[in-house]
């Protein structure tokens, strides 16, 4: 997911679910990239507030996305901090990179950051493409990426199964509903549960 292929379909794709999710209001984006979400984002909500770790990814992203609405941050979203509250919170290609040890901090983090009647919504792949993937042995979230030059490394990858996230956020507090998307991807909407 990392890598979008053709762009356009990409972005197609991208118009059709953002247009499906709604993000409104006032909108925090975590792990932006490049932006190619952004950007959709930003033609519906109120204000997009983006974040992510890499500076070259953000300065890619304020290239592409120009709009007054949306503010750009360097940050690791782990030591972030802000008193802003969000009506959503939306993060692609994200969550499965966090490692499971840190879950739950991370859901208790989402839910600081919303106003009350909030969502979360995420974007993420299927458990079923795991297999694109090269597991590093005995180490059941990590893959082996490489560079251009050789060079290898690893990243923490966890497919989304649906119903055992679900079962999860459950665990953690969270109504949380997933749907697939194609045969690639899932689309998820979560709220503190009442
Ligand atoms: C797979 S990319 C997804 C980018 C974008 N959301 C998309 O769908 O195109 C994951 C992104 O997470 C960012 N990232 C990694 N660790 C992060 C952290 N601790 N806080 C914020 N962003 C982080 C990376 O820099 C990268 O841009």
């Amino acid at each position: 997911m990392t890598a979008y292929g053709d762009v356009a379909v990409a972005r197609a794709r991208i118009a059709r679910l953002v247009a499906e999710m709604q993000p409104t209001g006032k909108v925090l984006e975590i792990a932006c990239g490049t932006g190619l979400w952004t950007a959709e984002i930003a033609g519906r909500a109120d204000t997009v507030t983006a974040i992510d770790a890499a500076p070259e990814a953000i300065e890619i992203a304020r290239a592409r996305v120009t709009s007054a609405k949306v503010t750009f941050e360097v940050a690791d979203v782990f030591s972030w901090t802000t008193s802003a509250r969000f009506d959503v919170v939306f993060f692609s290609a994200w969550l499965s990179h966090v490692p499971m040890s840190r879950l739950e901090q991370f859901w208790q983090l989402l839910r600081r950051l919303l106003v009350g009647g909030g969502r979360v919504l995420f974007i993420d792949e299927h458990v079923d493409v795991r297999e694109k993937e090269a597991y590093v042995a005995g180490r059941d979230e990590i893959v082996e990426r490489r560079l251009r030059d050789g060079e290898t490394f690893g990243i923490v990858k966890n497919f989304v199964d649906p119903q055992r996230l679900q079962n999860r956020l459950r665990e953690l507090g969270w109504d949380c509903e997933i749907r697939r998307d194609g045969g690639d991807w899932i689309c998820g909407e979560a709220r503190p549960a009442t």
